[in-house]
């Protein structure tokens, strides 16, 4: 059993291992970062285009599309960190150091992925102009994947945090919000205005990492939910 850790390669189980060298349209070799395996896995299979225009949101200092294999697709990568931003790699990747509430893009991308970034977004208005923001840019037809923390009554943190009830988890030092940790059902709920469900899988033996060495399985720790939609039409 694993956890899912943000910002680390995780090998997963499923995930696509190939040995040959890696040229433009082959994938790369493990390990996979846990966003990696979710594309592969979940995601890749409902994009109707051979070299969709992909729009990675909250990338960090590198996206997970800066591999050969998507070398010959168009991807734009935002994350509102400058610093990560001015350390990302020059490849074939255009990186945008950019709030997502500030995304103006209308009708460009058949796939946006959340890299980690929803459950960042800790104000309900944040999250609401995101996903508004995330429709219109996407395509008819075009599909938006998340892989993002859920909530669930086993859940327990250490005195380093303080999950309230309005679902924030908080730095119990600072009091500063670190992450919204919603149900699976309150973020369906908050989907459903804007995009039609494909996939919606809650993982039995894989948490999120938030705390903890990152080897040992924690049942405490979040819920990894992995949903995979298509844009309704406007
Ligand atoms: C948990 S990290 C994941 C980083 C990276 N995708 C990874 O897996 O290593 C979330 C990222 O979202 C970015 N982020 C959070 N809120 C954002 C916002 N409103 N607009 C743009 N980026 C944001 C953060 O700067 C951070 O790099």
């Amino acid at each position: 059993m694993q956890n899912f850790i943000e910002n680390s390669p995780t090998q997963l189980p499923s995930s696509p291992v190939k040995s040959a060298a890696i040229v433009p349209g082959e994938r790369q070799e493990a390990p996979l970062n846990t966003l990696e395996n979710f594309y592969y896995t979940e995601v890749e299979k409902f994009l109707a285009v051979k070299n969709p225009f992909i729009l990675d949101l909250g990338c960090g200092g590198q996206s997970i599309f800066s591999s050969t294999y998507f070398a010959k697709q168009k991807i734009i990568a935002v994350d509102r960190d400058e610093g990560l931003i001015a350390r990302a790699p020059k490849d074939h990747v255009t990186y945008y150091c950019m709030n997502v509430g500030e995304i103006i893009w209308q009708n460009r991308f058949d796939l946006a992925l959340d890299s980690h970034l929803f459950h960042c977004l800790t104000e309900t208005d944040e999250r609401e102009s995101f996903l508004f923001n995330i429709h219109r840019s996407l395509r008819p037809g075009a599909i938006f994947a998340l892989e993002t923390m859920a909530a669930h009554k086993g859940m327990k943190f250490s005195s380093d945090y303080y999950y309230a009830a309005n679902k924030t988890l908080y730095q119990q030092s600072t009091m500063r919000p670190l992450r919204k940790i919603l149900s699976a059902w309150e973020i369906e709920q908050s989907l459903l205005k804007y995009f039609d469900l494909l996939v919606f899988k809650i993982f039995v033996d894989n948490k999120f990492l938030l705390q903890g060495n990152g080897q040992e399985f924690l049942a405490t720790e979040p819920d990894v939910l992995r949903i995979v939609c298509v844009k309704k039409s406007e």
